[in-house]
């Protein structure tokens, strides 16, 4: 049995063929990186216009890789829920037409779901129950997963996106989109001591994330209240430097600092950890070490599968064994759809 799945929730059109052990036979990613650059960040309109463009061959080239037609494809899973609207559309529209066309099931895919279960791929193993960290560019949130579909979100951030955070600071400091690998090569650099920036909630023990004061404070640091918006053509290299440790240090404390309220809280003894952010070296270090110290059965998506691809759309293959299909009605959900227990926000209310 074959999968074909789809991911469009954001800049990334990608396409992975899995086999229902779970063996991925092909993976492709087409990323919009260079689209969104001079932007500084991501542009919506942009993005779901190439992914109108690439859609196709992307599908296409996964096929070829995984040597097989569409003949071989048993069903089509797509991430619906959450991301940008436009380009999830595309690729909900995608894989609604090759299962009208092929006569094959439609299977919705959480991305943030997806996002955990990246962790699970990596694993070779299962990883329920767990505690899942989302810190992507739109995502800073905790879950308490059950299984790979039953998710229950425990708290996220009440601003920024961790992700978000590193793209704007970026973007003051004169740094390139995307704003976290940037960010990271300056504060190899630098001294995370040098700025004493704020830990939002660091302190107590409710599960929220804020990060817009952390970036105000990055702001006030380059030029204070007042000053005309900065535009980092004015600092040295090393300023640069200590700014980006500082700031990512601040940022790394808050989001262990949480992941760690949240394992305790639930009593669950595994932690993954999965989104963009999660590919940041430093933030890899020290959750490493703080899940060592307190016996934490820690997973982190591997570098290539912490941004976004198709492979973590696998989730799929979970909801295809419960013989968890999707009407050809299936909408798309841009926000994040805040469940009770028990409930996935793949799929609407309508079943
Ligand atoms: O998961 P992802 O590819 O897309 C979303 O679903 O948002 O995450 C993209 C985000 C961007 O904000 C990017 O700056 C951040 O992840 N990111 C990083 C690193 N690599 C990507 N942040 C910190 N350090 C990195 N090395
Ligand atoms: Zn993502």
């Amino acid at each position: 049995m074959h999968l074909l799945a789809l991911e469009s929730t954001c800049d990334e059109t990608a396409a992975a063929i899995l086999n229902d052990r779970l063996d991925v036979l092909a993976s492709v990613i087409a990323s919009q990186e260079d689209l969104h650059r001079r932007f500084g960040g991501v542009v919506p309109e942009i993005a779901s216009r190439a992914h109108v463009e690439r859609i196709l061959p992307v599908i296409d080239e996964t096929l070829k890789k995984a040597n097989l037609t569409l003949d071989d494809i048993d069903a089509v899973a797509v991430a619906n829920t959450p991301g940008l609207a436009g380009s999830l559309l595309v690729g909900l529209v995608a894989a609604k037409t090759l299962c009208v066309a092929r006569q094959i099931p439609l299977i919705a895919v959480n991305h943030l779901q997806a996002h955990i279960y990246a962790c699970r791929m990596a694993a070779g193993r299962d990883v329920y129950p767990c505690v899942g960290l989302i810190v992507s560019g739109g995502h800073s949130s905790l879950y308490r997963c059950r299984t790979p579909l039953d998710f229950e979100f425990l708290g996220g951030t009440i601003d920024d996106a961790a992700g978000e955070a590193f793209d704007k600071v970026a973007a003051m400091l004169g740094l390139p989109y995307p704003g976290g690998p940037s960010i990271e090569r300056a504060a190899a650099l630098g001294n995370r001591k040098a700025y004493a920036f704020p830990r939002a909630f660091l302190h107590d023990d409710r599960l929220e994330f804020s990060f817009s004061g952390l970036k105000t404070a990055v702001r006030y640091a380059i030029a204070g209240p007042g000053k005309p918006i900065p535009s980092g053509s004015d600092l040295t290299p090393q300023q640069k430097a200590d700014l980006a440790a500082s700031f990512q240090e601040a940022v790394v404390d808050c989001l262990i600092g949480k992941a760690m309220v949240a394992v305790h809280r639930t009593g669950v003894s595994t932690l993954c950890v999965g989104g963009g952010v999660a590919a940041n070296a430093r933030f890899r270090e020290r959750i490493t070490e703080e899940s060592a110290r307190r016996k934490i059965d820690l997973h982190i998506a591997p570098l290539n599968l912490c941004t976004d691809n198709a492979v973590m759309g696998a989730i799929g293959v979970e909801r295809w064994k419960a013989g968890l299909f999707e009407p050809l009605d299936l909408d798309v959900f841009p926000g994040v759809v805040r469940r009770p227990h028990g409930k996935s926000a793949a799929t609407t209310d309508k079943k």
